[in-house]
């Protein structure tokens, strides 16, 4: 049987422009009971649980990440080739890579951070306790991540603000303004490249316990990764390990308050917080989704896929998939385990910080329901636009008893 093209079939159309973000979730999820797959602005969509694991596990469909600037409309030959990240590498390349760098993700690893993850928090909450109230994005969301990120890597304290500002400008590139942005997003990742490569030296002759040391010592052990494959690493893990953190503890705590009979049972149970966690970012995660691209003609479910066909995962819709899980537009923290979510991806580019990322919202949850039992929303909570990147409040008013 010759497979029909997606091009040929008669598909329902995901027309996002102009709709609130609940419409939006309504039309997704109407999408999803009327067929596996849809026409989408950028080319097809999959909306459904299943459909989207076996597209990210499929490897003949390769990560679009590379193909960004191009989706923003500039031409191929203003961007400079830089490495390739191990978010957009494929195929041995990207296997070589990730068999080096997972034990250094392991949850054990995770769990060395923790203390130090509990100190960042507790520290963040002491600094608003007397006020009262807080924009709860500024004074705890965005300042979180960076120091654990620091720390992971092995960077001193005094070197946080440029880790800080370096990760705003490479985050630029999601903006959908990268004709403007591009230099600043450029000069930044040249800068972190100087500074790793300097770290990576020092590492070397001097090695610690921290996720450098341990991928340089990787490369002692027989295989190599090369200071080009670690500089690429440390910017993937400030790249791929801050906004996503910081954004999801918005969602989260925003989704929690929203909820106050969710935020009770968590002030009530801080033990709740892993699930809270998973529940959260099942409900309302922070990435909505991720773009694939066609390697090659690919035929699934009897569809023929041509090369360069890009295949949007709309995460956040399989996430709220009936077949996924009972009832699931009731957010419940206490519900027992649904299986994996599809906050973190699926396939080969799994999240690599997924053990690391839980810890971070773990330790937040659970000591902002210990130290402010009755946290509740200051007024409406504002939203950021959702572009291709990483979603979530830019503002979160939140007040409580002194
Ligand atoms: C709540 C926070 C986070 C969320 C929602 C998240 C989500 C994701 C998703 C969806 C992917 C797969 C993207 C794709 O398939 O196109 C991914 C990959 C990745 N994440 Fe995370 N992430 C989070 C935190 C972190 C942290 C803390 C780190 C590092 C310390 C990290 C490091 C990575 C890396 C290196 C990859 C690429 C893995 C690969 O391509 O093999 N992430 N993440």
């Amino acid at each position: 049987m010759i497979a029909t093209s997606a091009f040929d079939l008669d598909l329902p159309v995901y027309e996002p422009d102009g709709l609130s973000r609940a419409d939006r979730m309504a039309h997704l999820a109407s999408i999803r009971s009327e067929h596996w797959l849809a026409r989408s602005p950028l080319g097809f969509a999959v909306m459904r649980h299943s459909d989207i694991v076996s597209v990210l596990r499929d490897r003949r469909f390769h990560s679009a990440l590379s193909l960004l600037p191009q989706m923003q409309g500039l031409p191929e030959e203003s961007i400079e080739k830089r490495r390739p990240s191990i978010l957009s590498m494929e195929g041995d390349e990207h296997a070589r890579v990730r068999r080096l760098v997972a034990p250094a993700f392991t949850p054990a690893a995770a769990n060395r951070l923790r203390p130090f993850m509990d100190e960042v928090i507790a520290e963040l909450l002491d600094g608003i306790a007397a006020s009262g109230s807080c924009d709860f994005v500024a004074a705890v969301c965005e300042p979180y991540p960076i120091p654990i990120i620091c720390e992971l890597l092995g960077a001193p304290r005094q070197d946080w603000e440029l880790f800080s500002r370096w990760a705003t400008d490479i985050f630029r590139i999601f903006n959908q303004n990268l004709a403007e942005d591009l230099p600043a997003v450029q000069r930044a990742g040249a800068e972190l490249e100087t500074y790793v490569s300097e770290l990576v030296d020092r590492r070397r002759s001097d090695p610690s316990d921290d996720l450098l040391s341990v991928l340089i010592a990787a490369e002692e052990a027989g295989d190599r990764l090369s200071t080009d494959e670690l500089v690429m690493l440390a910017e993937a893990v400030l790249m791929a390990g801050t906004d996503t953190t910081r954004n999801q503890l918005g969602c989260s705590v925003a989704l929690l308050l929203t909820f106050p009979e969710q935020w009770k049972a968590l002030v009530a149970d801080p033990g709740l917080a892993a699930r809270a966690v998973d529940e959260t970012m099942r409900y309302l995660g922070a990435v909505q989704g991720t773009i694939r691209v066609a390697s090659e003609d690919i035929v699934y479910r009897d569809v023929m896929f041509p090369r360069g066909t890009l295949v949007s995962c709309a995460l956040s819709t399989g996430n709220r998939d009936p077949h996924f899980v009972d009832d699931p537009e009731t957010f419940d923290i206490t519900r027992e385990s649904t299986g994996p979510h599809l906050t973190f991806g699926s396939g080969i580019h799994y999240c690599l910080g997924a053990h690391l990322a839980r810890a971070e919202l773990q330790a937040a949850l659970g000591l902002l329901a210990t130290r402010f039992p009755d946290l509740a929303l200051d007024g409406d909570v504002e939203w950021k636009p959702e572009t291709f990147g990483i979603w979530g409040p830019s503002r979160l008013p939140v007040l409580w008893t002194t």
